[in-house]
């Protein structure tokens, strides 16, 4: 495993394009994922999608410290409710925003076994899925947020 470089908003255009959805899951994808996880943990992050270490593939990593969760090409199939909460992200350190988010969200996807999986997630847990899926479309929290400000 290796901690790889978070990419920063300000400076790299690849966090603003689409990402690839990944066909065949090899050592590639499961070396991905690992490193993925060793910097989501090393940089103190709740989750982190791929095209923020510069890989341009559907793969997002969360831990919100309630156990780790690794989706490929996750796709939200149903969503409810609403929230209002204060978002941050790797990319865009130092910069806290309200972003609206579903309450509840129902994601499916594959996991490193090429297995289909399905993740539900309600409050903090739904934001941040929604989140790192944005990532994948080149969408930053700051895009969809509310009220933007800096912080202490
Ligand atoms: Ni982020």
């Amino acid at each position: 495993m290796a901690l790889r470089d978070i990419k920063h908003y300000q400076r790299d255009s690849i966090l603003r394009k689409r990402s690839r959805r990944i066909d065949n899951i090899d050592d590639r994808v499961h070396t991905l994922l690992d490193d993925m996880i060793e910097t989501m943990y090393a940089a103190e992050g709740v989750g982190l999608a791929a095209p923020q270490v510069g890989v341009l593939k559907r793969v997002i990593v969360i831990d919100i410290g309630e156990g780790l969760i690794e989706i490929i090409n996750p796709e939200i199939v149903k969503k409810s409710g609403k929230q209002l909460e204060s978002e941050g992200c790797l990319s865009v350190p130092g910069i806290v925003a309200k972003v609206s988010r579903p309450m509840q969200v129902t994601v499916k996807g594959l996991d490193r076994d090429a297995k289909e999986i399905t993740v539900e997630g309600t409050g903090l847990m739904a934001a941040a899925l929604c989140h790192e899926i944005d990532h994948l479309d080149g969408i930053l929290f700051i895009d969809r947020a509310d009220i933007v400000y800096e912080e202490d």
